[in-house]
């Protein structure tokens, strides 16, 4: 396979439902909430495209740019946007999705660099098979 084909594979999507309880005081998402989904969907990306044990080393940049109330449908998207050595970068967008009319729109998005590492916690090289 080439390392398009591995990106393609790896990419991974998760839907969820924002309830009141993943919510801030004003009633919309909490930061905090969707850093902790973003960090899970960049771990499932890198593990699909390493097919090691991987870690977070980097949550490099995240930008919220619209609030998502909660009652809001969340779709998560994952996809290796770069591929080093031991080391990969994954890009998650999260867009929030109307329930009821469907419309989608960007969210957050944001930057994780996850690392692959042997039983020792080594980083240990990506060898895309
Ligand atoms: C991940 C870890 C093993 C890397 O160890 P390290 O000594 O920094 O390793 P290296 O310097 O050899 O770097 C390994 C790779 O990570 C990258 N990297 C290291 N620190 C980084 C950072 N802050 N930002 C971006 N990339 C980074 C390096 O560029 C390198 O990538 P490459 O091999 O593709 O070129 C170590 O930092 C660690 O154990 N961190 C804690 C991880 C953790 O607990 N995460 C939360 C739970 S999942």
């Amino acid at each position: 396979m080439t390392v398009k084909e591995h990106i393609e594979h790896s990419r991974t999507r998760i839907t969820k439902l924002v309830f009141p309880q993943d919510t801030n005081p004003i009633g919309t998402l909490y930061g905090g909430t969707a850093m902790k989904w973003m960090d899970e969907v960049a771990f499932l990306t890198a593990t699909r495209f390493a097919r090691r044990l991987v870690v977070t080393v980097s949550m490099d940049r995240v930008d919220f740019k619209v609030p998502i109330p909660k009652g809001s449908i969340v779709e998560l998207i994952g996809e290796v946007t770069r591929a080093g050595n031991t080391s990969v970068t994954v890009t998650v967008r999260m867009l929030r999705e109307d329930p009821l009319s469907g419309d989608q729109e960007l969210a957050i998005q944001g930057e994780l660099v996850m690392v692959a590492v042997d039983d020792s916690m080594r980083p240990i090289k990506i060898v895309p098979e």
